[in-house]
C-alpha cells in the first residue's frame, strides 16, 4: 500500500490446505484446511485489479498452492497480464504438469528447507519431507527455474546453518533466513502483535487471504483492511481502514528500537557468516528481493 494507492507485489494465499502440518505455521494450514471462499473467478479478477494498480509480481502461496487445482490457470492468467509469478511451495509433491508450468518464462519458485537431518526436518513439518523436498529442489535447479529458499530457524541447535550450506551445494543461490514469528501456530508466548512484523508490510505490498481479506502482509493477518469479494482492490486501498492501519504500522516501525527485531531475514552471502542484527531496511524473507526479479525471469518488469 503506497501512499499513491499503487502496489508492487501481492501475496495470493489461494488455499488453507496443506499435506503437512508444520508446528510453526502462521497460516495454521493442514490437511483439514480448504480453499475457502475465493473462487477461481475471484482470483482472476483480483489479479487483473492488482495489475491495474501496478503489481509487477504476485506470489501464489498457502497453505500449499500446488494442491489448488486452478494453480496452472491462475499462473497463466497472471503471465497473460504481464505480471511475474512466484509460487511458494513446500515442494513435497510436484505433478509433472506443474513442472511444465513452473518452467515457463516469468515463473519462479520459492520453498522451505529446515535441516540436513531428516528427523529434524520431519520434526518441523510433521511428515517425512526431507528427501522429497531436497529431490525437488534438485529438479528445480536442473530445470534452471529461478528458485529462492527460506530457512526458518525455530530452535537453538537446529541444523539450519548446515541446511544453508547444503542448499549452496545443491546449486541454490538465493537463500534467506528468518526466525519464528509468533503468529498462528507459531505463537509460543502471548499472541501475535506488531513486534512480529519485519517493518516492510504494507510498503507497496499486500496479501489476500483464501476468504478474500486484504492484509498488509501474510503475517499481519489480524489487521484486515477489506475484502476483495465485496469491494474492488483500488477502493479498499484508498479507504479509511487502509489509511488507519498504514498509520499504525508506520508509527510502530518508526518508533520501535532496532533491538526489538532480533532476526536475520536477509539473503546470506556466499559464505555463511555469523548472525548480526539486520540493517533497518532489511527485507521480509516471505517476499522476494525485488532487485533480483528483473534478471531472474523471462518477463520484463511492468512499467509503472
Ligand atoms: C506458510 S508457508 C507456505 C508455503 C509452503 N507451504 C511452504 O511451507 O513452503 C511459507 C513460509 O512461511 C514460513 N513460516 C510459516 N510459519 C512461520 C512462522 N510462524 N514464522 C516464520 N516463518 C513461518 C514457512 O516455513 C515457509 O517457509
Ligand atoms: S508452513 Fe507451509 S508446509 Fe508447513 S503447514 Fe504451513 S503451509 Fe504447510
Amino acid at each position: 500500500m503506497m501512499d499513491d494507492g499503487r502496489i508492487s507485489f501481492v501475496w495470493l494465499e489461494i488455499t488453507g490446505r496443506c499435506q503437512l502440518e508444520c508446528g510453526h505455521c502462521y497460516a495454521e494450514s493442514g490437511p483439514a484446511g480448504d480453499h475457502r471462499r475465493m473462487q477461481v473467478e475471484d482470483w482472476r479478477r483480483v489479479i487483473d485489479q492488482a495489475a491495474e494498480i501496478g503489481a509487477g509480481m504476485v506470489q501464489f502461496i498457502g497453505g500449499e498452492p500446488a494442491l489448488h487445482p486452478a494453480l496452472p490457470a491462475l499462473i497463466e492468467h497472471a503471465r497473460g497480464r504481464g505480471v511475474e509469478v512466484e509460487v511458494f511451495s513446500n515442494l513435497v509433491h510436484v505433478r509433472p504438469a506443474l513442472w511444465e508450468v513452473f518452467s515457463r518464462p516469468g515463473v519462479r519458485l520459492a520453498t522451505s528447507y529446515y535441516s540436513t537431518d531428516p528427523n529434524e526436518h520431519a520434526a518441523v513439518t510433521r511428515r517425512p519431507t526431507y528427501e522429497r523436498t531436497k529431490a525437488n529442489i534438485r529438479e528445480a535447479v536442473r530445470r534452471a527455474i529461478p528458485l529462492r529458499v527460506g530457512v526458518v530457524n525455530l530452535w537453538e541447535g537446529q541444523r539450519s546453518d548446515q541446511a544453508v550450506a547444503e542448499l549452496r551445494e545443491l546449486g541454490v543461490t538465493e537463500i534467506g533466513t528468518d526466525r519464528l514469528r509468533q503468529v498462528g501456530r507459531g505463537v509460543r508466548t502471548g499472541r501475535a502483535g506488531l513486534d512480529q512484523l519485519c517493518g516492510h508490510c504494507g510498503d507497496g505490498k499486500i496479501a489476500i487471504s483464501p476468504s478474500g481479506e486484504v492484509w498488509p502482509c501474510v503475517f499481519s493477518r489480524w489487521m484486515p483492511v477489506g475484502n476483495v469479494r465485496e469491494r474492488a482492490l483500488v477502493e479498499i486501498l484508498s479507504g479509511p481502514r487502509t489509511a488507519e492501519v498504514g498509520a499504525t504500522l508506520r508509527t510502530h516501525f518508526a518508533t520501535r528500537p532496532r533491538s526489538a527485531w532480533p532476526t536475520r531475514p536477509k539473503p546470506l552471502s556466499a559464505k555463511f557468516s555469523p548472525w548480526k542484527p539486520p540493517p533497518p531496511d532489511h527485507a521480509c524473507a516471505a517476499a522476494p528481493d525485488p532487485r533480483k526479479r528483473a534478471s531472474s525471469c523471462g518477463l520484463k518488469p511492468r512499467s509503472r
